[in-house]
């Protein structure tokens, strides 16, 4: 199977920040979200084992899914190429954030929406976790989401 072929390829998937803190540690990776059903508000997010947000996020138990924005581009790749174990994400690119409690201190401003998550389950498929997190706390920040498909960004538009 090529690339070209793989469903990776064909699925048009919310691009989202992984958003995790435990203790004194904080990290912050994009990702692609999907949810899991209409009737619970559930949404399946799959990381590559051994990454920090991985690892924080099955410590604490819970991780904040922040939507991307359309604006979020360069963002998103700054946080899918860097690794949150070799240097604070947050620090080294000067991510203003959210000024909001409940989302923790931990949401990049300009996001589309936040959506904070308790871990319901997670179990492993060839070299991935996948976590299925429960929304507890969730907002609306009213900008256009931002979406990936074919290794590239989209942004939506009504047809
Ligand atoms: C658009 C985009 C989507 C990504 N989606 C995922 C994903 O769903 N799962 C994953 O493990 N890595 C994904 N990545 C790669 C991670 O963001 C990357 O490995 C990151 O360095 C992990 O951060 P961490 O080491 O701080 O946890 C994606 C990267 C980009 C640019």
């Amino acid at each position: 199977m090529t690339n070209k072929d793989n469903v990776f390829n064909w699925l048009a998937c919310p691009v989202v920040f992984i958003c995790t803190r435990h203790g004194h540690e904080r990290d912050i990776m994009t990702a692609t979200a999907m949810f899991v059903s209409e009737k619970e508000p559930l949404l399946v997010v799959s990381m590559a084992e051994g990454h920090l947000t991985a690892r924080l996020m099955e410590a604490s138990g819970q991780f904040t899914a922040a939507m991307a924005s359309e604006t979020q581009q360069k963002l998103a790749i700054q946080l899918g190429s860097t690794r949150g174990d070799e240097l604070d994400k947050y620090s080294h690119f000067d991510i203003p954030l959210l000024d909001d409690e409940e989302a923790d201190g931990l949401v990049p401003a300009d996001s589309a929406a936040w959506l904070k998550c308790s871990v319901e389950d997670i179990h492993s498929i060839r070299g991935y976790r996948v976590v299925t997190g429960r929304v507890e706390a969730q907002m609306d920040l009213e900008r256009s989401p931002l979406i990936w498909r074919q290794n590239s960004f989209f942004k939506l538009a009504p047809v």
